[in-house]
């Protein structure tokens, strides 16, 4: 099939079919924020940060970039001051639950987002699915799973897997966000199977390889 061609920001690119705006992006270095996307997972479109504007035959529309596949002659717009107010509010709303996650805090600063402008329910962990679909699709052990739905949906570890998989790997402590993950996985660990595999050690290390370790909060968890 034929290369597509389309603009970014103004620029001529081109694209093979399937690519999606955001994968056409990042390969010519403009930045588009995420908080959901790994480039080992398929896409998510949970976090909506990657939401970009974009012109096709004379019709705007607003899409989240990660899961839009290229078009031909389609105009995306990477900023422009409804994506910037877009971005802004979900940095907000994501800042009730992590107020000082690094990633966010960083883009608060970029968007001009407040983070009290909403009621705090510091869960620490924002959803973005990453440890899930990480621990399903690259170690294929799901230890780690969504459970619950709507306000009180959340993460947690499945104590009967995490004994035997997690202590030796935890490689979804570096790809969290707010360092919940290494949170719940701890509390997991001295509720479910205390001593077992003392990672406090490990993970203290892994966390000192990290930017910021968020407190850890008490975790809801059924053993
Ligand atoms: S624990 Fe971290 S990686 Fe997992 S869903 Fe929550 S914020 Fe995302
Ligand atoms: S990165 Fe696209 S929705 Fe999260």
């Amino acid at each position: 099939m034929s290369e597509i061609n389309l603009t970014i920001d103004g620029r001529q690119v081109k694209a093979e079919p399937g690519m999606t705006v955001l994968e056409v992006a990042r390969r010519e270095g403009i930045d588009i924020p995420t908080l959901c996307h790994h480039e080992k997972l398929e896409a998510f479109g949970g976090c909506r940060l990657c939401m970009v504007e974009v012109e096709s035959r004379g019709r705007t529309s607003y899409a989240v970039s990660c899961l839009y596949p290229v078009a031909p002659d389609i105009a995306v717009r990477t900023r422009s001051e409804k994506v910037d107010k877009i971005r802004k509010l979900l940095v907000e709303e994501l800042m009730a639950h992590a107020p000082d996650a690094p990633e966010l805090v960083t883009l608060a600063r970029e968007y001009g987002a407040d983070r009290n402008r909403f009621a705090r329910e510091a869960s620490f962990c924002v959803l973005c699915g990453l440890c899930v679909r990480y621990c399903d699709e690259v170690k294929k052990k799901n230890a780690v799973s969504f459970f619950d739905n709507g306000a009180v949906r959340q993460i947690k570890f499945v104590p009967e897997v995490a004994k035997n998989e997690c202590w030796n790997c935890q490689e979804c402590f570096a790809i969290c966000p707010t360092s919940y993950a290494q949170a719940a996985y701890l509390l997991t660990e001295a509720l479910a199977f205390p001593g077992q595999h003392q990672s406090v050690k490990r993970a203290t290390k892994a966390a000192a390889r990290k930017r910021v370790v968020i407190p850890i909060a008490p975790v809801p968890m059924t053993a």
